[in-house]
């Protein structure tokens, strides 16, 4: 594996496999009266969070401390960002303070890039702006594997705002090395120009699309990323593309429903169906932390470092 976890397009189909493996072994730890391992004692985790964060953050922390890691959580807000201090500085500054990975969240596309040519340590890239979210997309396999048994050959159906995705895009990659066949669908508007060039099919109709999925990933209309009008109303938006239990009811019995959170119930996704049997989304949150607790084991700890 890379030193660095930039972009799921980086994973060889080995190098996935070996996280998903691992990741299996990890979360057997979490069924342990005491979770932790002391894998990555004396290794330093700095969580540098530019943008807003629920799961990934948590989820981030939870794995670096069950592996015994000190951690140091970043926040931009209250920092000395607020006073103009570049990233580049941010985390030469984090780095004298003892870092061997830095885990980073920046909106803007291409800034863990950037972070791994100014540090020694490991960057993992915990989501750039409307680019990748590497580890987003492990988990996501990760919980299709252990639901349905399989990756290869699976029919994955990610609906809604694929242009401001960047889960979306992670997806297609590493999903795509995996075996999987994806189609993406949305309003044409939300379909990024380039997709042509993914190695994916693309569908403007989510009613055709449902039958045919043993896995329908629903995303979040990102409003804050939009600057003009992408469709005529959001009543307009969840009729065509939001997923009711009627919709639902299209789906072949076995399939899932999945969403990376945050959720916007009663827009792409109903509550019925966010809460139902079928949902995998809250074993996604769950099974963050064992694919996070994977990348960091096998970036940091390597082979030698297991016990
Ligand atoms: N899925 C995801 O990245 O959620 P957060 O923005 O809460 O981290």
């Amino acid at each position: 594996m890379n030193r660095h976890l930039i972009s799921a397009g980086d994973l060889t189909r080995a190098d996935a496999l070996l996280i998903l493996d691992t990741a299996d072994e990890l979360a057997q730890t979490a069924t342990r009266p005491i979770k932790k391992l002391p894998t990555l004692r004396g290794r330093t985790v700095v969580n540098l969070f530019f943008e807003d964060s629920t799961r990934t953050r948590i989820s981030f922390e939870a794995a670096a401390k069950r592996l015994s890691a000190d951690v140091i959580n970043f926040s931009a807000k209250g920092s000395s960002v607020a006073k103009g201090e570049s990233l580049k500085d941010t985390a030469l500054t984090l780095e004298a303070m003892g870092a061997d990975a830095v885990v980073i969240r920046h909106g803007a596309s291409g800034a863990p890039h950037r972070l791994a040519g100014w540090v020694r340590g490991s960057v993992v890239n915990a989501g750039d702006g409307s680019h990748e979210h590497p580890t987003q997309a492990l988990l996501d396999a990760f919980t299709m594997r252990r639901r349905l048994g399989r990756l290869d050959g699976l029919r994955v159906t990610i609906v809604g705002d694929i242009l401001h995705s960047r889960v979306a895009r992670s997806n297609v990659l590493l999903l795509s090395t995996l075996g999987a066949e994806v189609t993406l669908v949305g309003p044409p508007t939300l379909i990024p120009v380039a997709v042509g060039a993914w190695p994916c099919s693309v569908s403007y109709d989510l009613d055709a699309a449902l039958p045919k999925s043993d896995v329908v990933m629903m995303l979040r209309v990102q409003q804050e990323r939009m600057n003009a009008a992408y469709f005529p109303s959001v009543r307009e938006y969840s009729r065509r593309y939001g997923l009711d239990g009627t919709r639902m009811a299209m789906l072949p019995g076995h399939a899932v429903v999945m969403h990376p959170g945050p959720m916007n119930r009663g827009v792409e996704i109903a509550a019925d169906v966010a809460d139902s049997a079928r949902s995998t989304i809250v074993e996604q949150v769950a099974n963050g932390v064992s694919v996070r607790m994977a990348v960091l084991y096998l970036l940091l700890g390597g082979s030698e470092a297991r016990s």
